[in-house]
């Protein structure tokens, strides 16, 4: 089978968008360096869960649409190659496009005009042409014109893809003359609007997109840690704020991180007109696990042997994504306070103990992610049941709906208006 569109790297991204392109008849090749991951995908088997993804992965493999292979170069069998590598950050403040230069290192013996090279990967500014400018560099390419090279930020929220593919206005930047319509075409299967633009415009509104939730949530976040300065309720002062207030309102408090999230921000400060700005926004953000340590020690005094269950580990709602997760350096946190930690979350891949036995004789219970699993009256039921009444709650995602960072078991079943008992 010769594939007509090769995707380069089958992560959380790469793999969905395979698959997609696959369920849309077109014949695609799936390349990734990670055994068990091709090995999962010619079983059939969805890797990690993404909601559709299993179906339509189920269609493709009935169909054979969808090939894998370990190597970068036979990518140039397909005319559309679309790299989908990890782009992390460095701790200089940079991108870090390893991936990205060894992938393209391993084409570029094999590229021949024709070819269309789709950037999906979230990149710093000014990537996209550095990339054009290799090709061209290197084998002498006029790209758009006989190579073809765009920007095609991926947009979509973890837990969403099969939906946001069909829908979310996709982004091109395309280099040179011809590499925008190209690209585009591509992605119009999709069915959802395309955009043309510059490629360091795509690249700005990619970041931009994800700058934009990383500050609008340390808002909340630094609003709760004030709150507790000040011996106010963070939720009475969100309702304050939004209510019947027509100009916008502020977002809920919560562990904000991720690996997307996180790094973003990094990208646009390797330049930043404002140095400082957005790694402030970071720091409100990392800060929050230790405001919760440091809370429950203002509660309960020393952490030193007290059982502290934490509920959720990975790094939203909803998810097994555990990378970036800030609930990992809040169970660190508490780990150097000599706490004895229990963990409990229902999706992720880590094994951790049932909900029962982690929240069993708790000190204190903190919930880290707010999966449908916590929310609501029944965990709560649960806790007062086997915590005990002089059990602390931490709850800055109001999974409990009781409207407090910290309570007490007690007073929480009061304020649930009786909805959970007094053990
Ligand atoms: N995860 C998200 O929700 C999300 C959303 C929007 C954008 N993005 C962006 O999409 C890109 C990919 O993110 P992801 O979460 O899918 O990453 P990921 O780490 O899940 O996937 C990367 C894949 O590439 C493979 N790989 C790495 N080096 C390789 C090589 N040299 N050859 C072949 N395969 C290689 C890895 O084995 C892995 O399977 C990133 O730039 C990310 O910022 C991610």
């Amino acid at each position: 089978m010769r594939p007509e569109v090769a995707v380069i790297g089958l992560g959380r991204i790469g793999l969905p968008l395979a698959v997609s392109f696959a369920d849309r008849g077109l014949r695609v090749l799936g390349i990734d360096k990670d055994a068990a991951r091709l090995q999962a995908v010619r079983d059939a088997q969805m890797p990690f869960q993404e909601p559709g993804a299993q179906d339509a992965l189920d269609r493709v493999h009935a169909a054979g649409t969808l090939a894998v292979s370990d190597r970068v170069a036979d990518a140039a069998a397909a005319d559309h190659i679309v790299i989908t590598l990890g782009t992390p950050s460095f701790s200089h403040v940079e991108i870090d496009i390893s991936d990205i230069r060894s992938a393209l290192d391993d084409l570029l013996g094999h590229l021949r005009p024709g070819h269309t090279i789709v950037l999906r990967s979230t990149i710093a500014p000014g990537t996209t042409d550095f990339v054009a400018g290799y090709l061209e560099k290197h084998r002498g390419f006029h790209i758009g014109e006989d190579v073809f090279v765009a920007h095609a930020p991926e947009r979509i929220a973890a837990g969403h893809f099969m939906e946001e593919i069909r829908t979310l206005p996709c982004i091109v930047g395309g280099v040179g003359p011809e590499s925008g319509e190209r690209v585009g075409s591509l992605f119009e299967v999709f069915g959802a609007p395309i955009v043309q633009t510059t490629a360091v415009q795509a690249e700005l509104a990619k970041i931009w997109t994800n700058i934009l939730r990383y500050a609008n949530f340390a808002l909340p976040n630094l609003l709760m840690m004030d709150c507790e300065q000040y011996g106010a309720n963070v939720f009475d002062v969100i309702e304050l704020i939004n209510r019947d207030y027509p100009r916008g309102g502020i977002a809920s408090p919560g562990l904000t991180a991720g690996t997307c999230l996180r790094k973003d921000f990094a990208f646009s400060e390797e330049r930043s007109n404002a140095p400082g700005m957005l790694l402030a926004v970071s720091r409100v953000n990392e800060s929050v696990p230790l405001f919760l340590v440091e809370g429950m020690k203002r509660r309960l005094g020393s952490l030193n042997g007290r059982k502290i269950a934490v509920l959720g580990l990975a790094f939203k709602g909803n998810t097994d994504d555990e990378r970036d997760s800030l609930a990992h350096k809040l169970v660190r946190l508490l780990e150097r306070e000599l706490a004895d930690v229990a963990v409990h979350d229902p999706r992720v891949a880590t094994p951790t103990p049932p909900f029962a036995e982690t929240v069993s004789g708790a000190d204190a219970i903190v919930v880290a992610a707010n999966h449908d699993e916590f929310l609501g009256g029944e965990p709560l039921h649960e806790i007062v049941a086997l915590a005990g009444g002089d059990a602390l709650v931490v709850d800055p995602w109001n999974c409990f709906g009781a409207a407090q960072i910290f309570a007490y078991v007690a007073e929480l079943s009061a304020v649930t208006n009786g909805r959970v008992p007094l053990p």
